[in-house]
C-alpha cells in the first residue's frame, strides 16, 4: 500500500469511527463502500431509528463553520430575472442546503441531492414538519434523489451557479471502487456549472493530494478545463479542513 493510500484509509477510518460510534459492522461497510447507495441507505436508516425526533447528521461540521466561504457566492445574480441555482451534492441529512436557503439575501433555488432515497425522504419529512423561512421570499428548496455521476439528467449545461460538496467527493475517493465515480462527478459539475459558477469541496484531504487530483481530473484532451484553488477552513478536533474551489474555464480546442 502506498503512503498516499494509507493516509486516505486512516483518515477515512477516523472520520467514520467518529461519526458512527455504535455500529461496528456498519463502520466496516462504510469505510470500504462509501460510494454505494445501499451503504448510505443503511447508514441513514440506522442513524434515524430508535429516535422520534429528527436530528441533522453533519459530516465534518455544520453550516456555521463554512458560511463565510459560501455566502460571498450568493451576492450577485447571474441573470437579473432568475434565481441563483445552488446544488448541495450528496446532501445526506445535513442542514447545509436548508441553511443556504434560509440565509441567502438573493433569491435562490437550492437543490439538495443525494443517491440515498432514505436521506432524501428524511429531509423532505423534516422540512414538511418544520417549515424553514427563507431570507428572500422568492427562494425555493427541494430534495431530490439523484446520482451525481449523472447530473446532466437533472440540469442543462451551464445552468448552475454554485455546487457545494461537503464530504461527498471524499467519500467516493476513499471507497474501494469509488475513485472513477469521483472523477465523473467532477466532470459533470464542470458541465452543469455556469462560466461564472463554482464548485466548493469541503474536505480534510491534504492539498498536496487533492490539488493534484483535481488538476489531473479537470483536464479535457490534455487542456485544463478549470481553475483550482484552496483555502484553509480551520482545525477542528485536531484535524485541518480545507475548502477547494473549482471554477470552469472555457476550453478552446484547436483542430489545427
Ligand atoms: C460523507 S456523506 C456527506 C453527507 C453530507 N454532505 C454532510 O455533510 O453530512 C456523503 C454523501 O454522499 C452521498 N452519495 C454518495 N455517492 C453519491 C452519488 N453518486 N450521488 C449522490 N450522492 C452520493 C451519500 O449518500 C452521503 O449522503
Amino acid at each position: 500500500m502506498s503512503p498516499f493510500s494509507k493516509s486516505l484509509t486512516l483518515s477515512g477510518r477516523r472520520i467514520v469511527a467518529a461519526c458512527v460510534r455504535h455500529h461496528s459492522s456498519l463502520t466496516t461497510e462504510l469505510i470500504e463502500n462509501m460510494d454505494k447507495k445501499a451503504t448510505w441507505d443503511r447508514f441513514y436508516t440506522e442513524s434515524s431509528s430508535g429516535s422520534t425526533t429528527f436530528k441533522n447528521f453533519e459530516w465534518f461540521f455544520g453550516f456555521d463553520a463554512v458560511r463565510d466561504f459560501i455566502m460571498p457566492f450568493l451576492q450577485t445574480k447571474s441573470h437579473p430575472d432568475s434565481l441563483l441555482r445552488v446544488l448541495d451534492m450528496g446532501c445526506g441529512t445535513s442542514a447545509l442546503g436548508p441553511c443556504i436557503y434560509r440565509h441567502s439575501p438573493l433569491p435562490v433555488r437550492v437543490t439538495c441531492a443525494d443517491i440515498s432515497p432514505v436521506a432524501v425522504r428524511l429531509m423532505q419529512e423534516h422540512v414538511r414538519a418544520k417549515a424553514i423561512q427563507p431570507h428572500n421570499p422568492s427562494s425555493q428548496l427541494e430534495f431530490v434523489e439523484l446520482d451525481c455521476t449523472q447530473l446532466h439528467k437533472h440540469y442543462s449545461p451551464t445552468s448552475v451557479d454554485l455546487i457545494v460538496d461537503k464530504g461527498t467527493t471524499d467519500a467516493l475517493l476513499r471507497s474501494k471502487e469509488g475513485k472513477g465515480k469521483a472523477g465523473l462527478v467532477l466532470k459533470q459539475c464542470l458541465k452543469v456549472l455556469r462560466s461564472s459558477g463554482s464548485l466548493l469541496q469541503f474536505s480534510d484531504e491534504d492539498p498536496d493530494a487533492r490539488l493534484l487530483w483535481l488538476e489531473t481530473e479537470a483536464q479535457e484532451q490534455g487542456v485544463m478545463a478549470a481553475d483550482v484553488g484552496v483555502q484553509e477552513v480551520g482545525v477542528l478536533r485536531g484535524v485541518c479542513y480545507y475548502c477547494y474551489q473549482v471554477t470552469p474555464r472555457s476550453v478552446v480546442i484547436s483542430n489545427e
